[in-house]
């Protein structure tokens, strides 16, 4: 049988900066205030080959996210450091390793109908200089990828969340055991996706 869309689950990451900072339980909030269902959570302080694993679970992301960033120098008029995608995206892989695994984070998976593109645009853009007030990197960090750059190292932005359900799938198996995932049922779940609600009335 197809999934139901309230079946739709996404991870999302709190990154260490996210707990330094005492953002967890706002972080927290947005997701649960949207009427999401938290499926899992666990805190840990990763290691540098389960993040390269994280980040290159998609075997295109090397390049994707090379291709991705030489445009993004040109679009701004700016020489990039290297022409070779995958040379640019092995520095990136390289800062993030450092910045990801530099304290604990809070790994969870949350589900919910479209939950993958509803924390997407609750979290708001990968660039906090650019992403939208009223979301969480928007609202709550200002780093830039110039300022990254200069400094060399990961734009600090707060939150990993899946881009794609398909990613979703992936990551959550590379972060989580089948059985740390519970199903259950929360009541608001009636009047979010109830056909009738007809459930109120006495
Ligand atoms: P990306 O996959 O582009 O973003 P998203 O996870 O939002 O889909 O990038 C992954 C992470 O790498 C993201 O947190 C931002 C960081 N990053 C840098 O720090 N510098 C860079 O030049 C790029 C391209 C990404």
């Amino acid at each position: 049988m197809e999934k139901h869309f309230k079946e739709e689950r996404t991870l999302v990451v709190i990154k260490p900066d996210g707990v330094q900072r005492s953002l967890v339980g706002e972080i927290i909030k947005r997701f649960e205030q949207v009427g999401l269902k938290l499926s899992a959570v666990k805190m840990m302080v990763p290691e540098p080959s389960f993040i390269e694993k994280h980040y290159t679970l998609d075997p295109n992301w090397m390049r994707l996210t090379g291709e991705k960033t030489i445009k993004g120098y040109l679009d701004k008029g700016l020489e990039p450091p290297s022409n070779d995608p995958i040379a640019i995206s092995q520095k990136i892989l390289d800062n993030l390793k450092k910045y990801v695994t530099s304290g604990p984070v809070i790994a969870m998976v949350w589900e919910g109908a479209h939950s993958v593109k509803i924390v997407r645009k609750l979290v708001g853009g990968t660039e906090p200089l650019t992403s939208d007030v009223g979301t969480i990197r928007g609202d709550y960090v200002l780093d830039s990828y110039q300022m990254g750059d200069v400094d060399g190292r990961s734009v600090r932005n707060l939150i990993h969340a899946s881009g794609t359900i398909e990613e979703a799938e992936m990551e959550i198996k590379h972060w989580f055991l089948e059985n740390e995932l519970v199903d259950y049922r929360l009541i608001q779940e009636q009047i979010l996706y109830d056909v009738n609600l007809d459930g109120i009335l006495e």
